[in-house]
């Protein structure tokens, strides 16, 4: 950072910003990556003066990055606990946005203010910040998923913010996009020209994403409710990693030239039909299970929740990127909470030889690139078993970041808070990507609206409901764990 910044946190003592925004930011500061002359403060609703606050940051980071506190170098906790100021603020109370306002004029810095509050408060906030003169073109706006809940409403949210800012001020975070795996598949496709030529339809099988995660809905019963595995994933995370695997090479880094071929894919999904919808996606909730040998209670026991509730916690959908490099490819995209594992990965199952020469069935090669829980590329490969005759074998190369990089990984938030910074919006949604990813999902939503089926049960502590191994048996294929050797 080369220059002083105020960073405006709105919802500042929220779950996000203690579990995420501010160890993100310690991190930054422990790296000395943060301007001497920045200031990050926290808005919210409570009454607290500075000193409280900060001893509330210094908890949570005792909490949520111990890691860090303990390699944290000398001064560095008191460094960036006093550049941490509170303000009290009524997101309604037009008055407080002016007092902000005559804060921040204090001295002249790259203002950032970051909404991290449910979207219902967004419109008050965008009010606050323009009636009061706050959202000058030096300005930077970042604003938090989920971004509506449908099409129509993200494109109310949308015009607002756009009626106050430009599109070039805007960030719409999605922190999959800020791992630094996700920056890896980046340099994997477009740092090697060895995949390139089996990147399309004559080499490849099908492509299936993945992001499994252990957890249930934890303290977010409630917001988790009334949202679904389907627009809490799949609508951002997982399009984003399908967006950059199937992307076609961008001509640069620059944020519009990578956005631009994000947009392609996007709009290349295969339009729903009244089929699809009803053969390619398999909803699914939690019954009780066990994980790690504990007993765990369904989904419809967590605090939260409204009984009988058909919010699915987990999705499976069949769907084709339709353009000459992908046409004809199965893209499997699943998501679930309380499965077997916690496991994200981007798995491209290459078609079988044409011709066998050996005995020995032939597993098709397969390049499974991990990016959670640890980050690694294995290709699947066949080789001869020692010994008499000419048996093969499943084996893989390996290559495991861990052994290569010692350096500590930046964190999601880390990375994409210090590009906000910078000015650099190539890992943010742009608003038309964010309305061509809602354009698709929107039948999705009105099947189920209309349909009002119950999700299928599975146990926690499984892969999901059984019916989604059938999506994948169709196109002839397994899921990646069903494969494993
Ligand atoms: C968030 C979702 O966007 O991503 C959560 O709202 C989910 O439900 C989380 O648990 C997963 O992120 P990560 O980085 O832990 O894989």
């Amino acid at each position: 950072m080369n220059g002083n910044f105020d960073l405006v946190i709105f919802g500042g003592t929220g779950d996000l910003a203690l579990r995420k925004l501010y160890p993100a930011l310690f991190r930054a500061e422990c790296d000395a990556c943060l301007h001497a002359g920045g200031r990050i403060i926290a808005a919210a609703r409570q009454k607290m003066d500075d000193a409280a606050f900060r001893d509330r940051v210094s908890e949570a980071l005792n909490r949520f990055a111990p890691d860090i506190i303990k390699a944290a170098p000398d001064g560095a906790l008191a460094r960036f606990l006093a550049r941490i100021a509170y303000f009290a603020l009524d997101v309604n109370a037009p008055e407080q946005y002016r007092e902000l306002k005559a804060r921040l004029d204090e001295r002249a810095s790259q203002t950032v203010f970051y909404l991290s509050v449910g979207p219902a408060l967004f419109p008050a906030i965008i009010d606050g910040l323009k009636t009061s003169g706050l959202n000058t073109s030096e300005t930077r706006i970042v604003l938090e998923k989920p971004l509506g809940r449908d099409l129509v409403s993200s494109r109310q949210i949308n015009d607002l913010v756009l009626d106050a800012f430009s599109e070039a001020q805007v960030y719409r975070i999605d922190h999959y996009l800020g791992k630094e795996s996700v920056q890896n598949l980046l340099a994997l496709r477009f740092g090697n020209t060895l995949l390139e030529p089996l990147w399309n339809r004559t080499w490849v099988s099908n492509v299936q994403i993945t992001i499994a995660e252990m957890v249930g809905v934890e303290t977010r019963g409630e917001f988790y409710d009334s949202t679904g595995a389907f627009r809490d994933m799949v609508q951002n995370h997982l399009l984003n990693l399908l967006c950059i695997t199937a992307m076609e090479p961008p001509s640069s880094l620059d944020p519009d030239a990578v956005r631009d071929e994000k947009l392609q894919v996007l709009r290349s999904l295969k339009p729903w039909t009244q089929e699809s919808l009803r053969e390619n996606i398999v909803r699914g909730q939690y019954r009780a299970g066990s994980m790690g040998g504990q007993a765990v209670g369904p989904y419809l026991a967590e605090a939260g929740v409204t009984a009988g509730s058909c919010t699915e916690s987990y999705v499976a959908l069949r769907t084709e990127v339709a353009n000459w490099r992908w046409a004809g490819v199965p893209f499997f995209l699943r998501t679930g909470k309380r499965m077997a594992e916690r496991r994200a990965e981007v798995v491209i199952n290459f078609r079988s030889p044409p011709h066998s020469i050996f005995d020995s069935a032939l597993a098709p090669n397969r390049l499974v690139i991990t990016l959670q829980p640890e980050e690694s590329v294995r290709l699947y490969t066949m080789a001869k078993a020692p010994g008499d005759g000419m048996r093969l074998r499943e084996v893989y190369l390996d290559l495991d970041f861990q052994q290569f990089f010692r350096e500590r990984r930046q964190d999601a938030y880390e990375r994409l808070l210090l590009d906000v910074l910078r000015g650099n919006a190539t890992l943010f949604m742009r608003r038309d990507e964010a309305d061509a990813a809602w354009r698709w999902c929107q039948p999705v939503l009105d099947h189920w609206a209309a349909e009002q089926t119950a999700p299928i049960g599975y146990a926690a502590g499984s892969w999901g409901p059984p019916a989604s191994s059938r999506l994948t048996a169709i196109a002839d294929t397994a899921w990646h764990e069903e494969l494993n050797i």
